[in-house]
C-alpha cells in the first residue's frame, strides 16, 4: 500500500488550473486500490500570506468543497484540514532543529518573495514554510507526493532533513518521492500566462454561469478579421479547449480555425459550452456543499480522526528516538 499525500493551500477558490493540474489527477490516484490517499487543506501554510480569518474560513470551505465535488471519496481516502492535526506543529519544531539555515535561505518560496517584497516585509513563517511542509509529509510515513514542478525543491528539502535525522538517530522517517505529472501541461490563464490566483487570470469553473462566461469572453486572442484563417496553436482558447475535449472534437475546432470564416467569439462560445458540459455535475455538487458547510465540516472531522491516528503513531516514534517523553 503506497501512501500518497498532497496539500493545497487555502488561499482562494480552486480554478481550472488547480482542477486539471492537482485535484483531478489526485482523485484518480486516490481511486487506485493499492493507494492510501491522504489529502489536506494547508490552512497553516496560508497564514504566511493570508491574515484575514473570515477569508481563511471561506477558502477552507471552498477548497474542501472542490475536492468533494471532484469526487474524492472520504471513506476510502483521508481528507482533512492541516490545523486539525496539531501534531504537525510539534514535528515542525523537531525538524526545524535539524534544518540548516542556508538551505532554507535558498528555498525559492522564501528567496522569491523576500527579493520582491524586501526582507522587512516577510515573516519567519515564510522562512520555515518548507519545514512545515516536510512535517506534513513525514508525519504520515508518506511514500509519494504528487506536486507541480514548483514544489520539487520542497520535497528535496524534506528528504534532506529526514535523511540527516535518520543518519543520526536511526531509521525514523520514510523518504518520500515527488511525483510530477508530465502530461498535465501548465494550464494557461485568460492572458496566456500560467493560470494562477496571483496573476488574476483565472477561470473559476465553480462560479455562477454569467460570471464564468464573462471570464471566458475576456481571454486574450488575436485580432484577425472573421474571414481570415487562424492559427489554433497560439490561441489560448484553443489550448484550453484541447485540455477538456476529446480528439475528434479538438480536430473539428482545429479545422474551423484553419479554414477561416470562424471568429474568436464562436471559439469562446464552444469553450464555454465544453466547460459547462464537463463540469455540470461538479458545479452542482460544489454548490450543494457550499450551501451546507456542516456537511463539509463532517467530512473534515472524519478525516481528522483518521489522520490523527496515523500522526500520533509516527510522532511517538520521533519523540522516543530524540529523547522526549518518559524518563524511565
Ligand atoms: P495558484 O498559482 O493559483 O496560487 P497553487 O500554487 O495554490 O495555485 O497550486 C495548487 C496546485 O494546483 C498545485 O499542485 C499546482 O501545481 C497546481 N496548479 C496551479 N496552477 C496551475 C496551472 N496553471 N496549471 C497546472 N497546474 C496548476
Ligand atoms: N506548498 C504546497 C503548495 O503551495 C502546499 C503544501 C503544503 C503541500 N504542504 C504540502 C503539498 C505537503 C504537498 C505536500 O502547492
Amino acid at each position: 500500500m503506497a501512501r500518497i499525500l498532497t496539500g493545497i493551500q487555502s488561499t482562494g477558490v480552486p480554478h481550472l488550473g488547480n482542477l486539471l493540474g492537482a485535484l483531478e489527477p489526485g482523485v484518480k490516484l486516490s481511486e487506485q486500490k493499492d493507494n492510501t490517499a491522504i489529502f489536506f487543506i494547508a490552512d497553516l501554510h496560508s497564514l504566511t500570506s493570508l491574515k484575514e480569518p473570515q477569508a481563511r474560513i471561506e477558502n477552507i470551505r471552498s477548497v474542501a468543497a472542490a475536492w468533494l465535488a471532484c469526487g474524492f471519496d472520504t471513506h476510502q481516502g483521508i481528507l482533512f484540514r492541516q490545523s486539525d492535526v496539531p501534531e504537525v506543529c510539534e514535528l515542525t519544531w523537531y525538524l526545524n532543529c535539524f534544518a540548516p539555515f542556508p538551505m532554507l535561505a535558498n528555498a525559492h518560496s522564501f528567496k522569491d518573495k523576500s527579493a520582491k517584497q524586501g526582507l522587512s516585509e516577510v515573516n519567519a513563517g515564510l522562512f520555515t514554510y518548507p519545514v512545515l511542509m516536510a512535517a506534513d509529509i513525514l508525519l504520515y510515513d508518506t511514500d509519494i507526493v504528487p506536486v507541480g514542478k514548483d514544489q520539487i525543491q520542497h520535497i528535496e528539502i524534506t528528504r534532506d532533513i529526514a535523511s540527516s535525522i535518520n543518519h543520526q538517530h536511526g531509521e525514523i522517517f520514510i523518504l518520500p518521492k515527488a511525483q510530477v505529472e508530465e502530461q498535465v501541461k501548465v494550464v494557461p490563464g485568460i492572458d496566456g500566462q500560467k493560470m494562477s490566483k496571483s496573476y488574476g487570470n483565472t477561470i473559476n469553473v465553480f462560479e455562477e454561469e454569467k460570471k464564468l462566461k464573462k471570464s471566458i469572453n475576456r481571454i486574450i486572442t488575436g485580432s484577425e478579421p472573421l474571414e481570415a484563417p487562424k492559427n489554433p496553436d497560439n490561441c489560448t482558447v484553443f489550448q484550453l479547449y484541447s485540455l477538456l475535449a476529446d480528439t475528434s472534437e479538438i480536430n473539428t475546432l482545429r479545422n474551423a480555425y484553419l479554414e477561416g470564416n470562424f471568429g474568436y467569439g464562436a471559439a469562446k462560445q464552444i469553450l464555454f459550452e465544453k466547460i459547462m458540459e464537463k463540469y455540470e455535475v461538479p458545479r452542482q455538487k460544489y454548490m450543494t456543499f457550499m450551501q451546507n458547510p456542516e456537511s463539509i465540516e463532517t467530512a473534515l472531522r472524519l478525516g481528522q480522526d483518521k489522520a490523527r491516528a496515523y500522526a500520533t503513531s509516527v510522532l511517538d516514534r520521533v519523540r522516543e528516538a530524540l529523547g522526549f517523553g518518559s524518563i524511565i
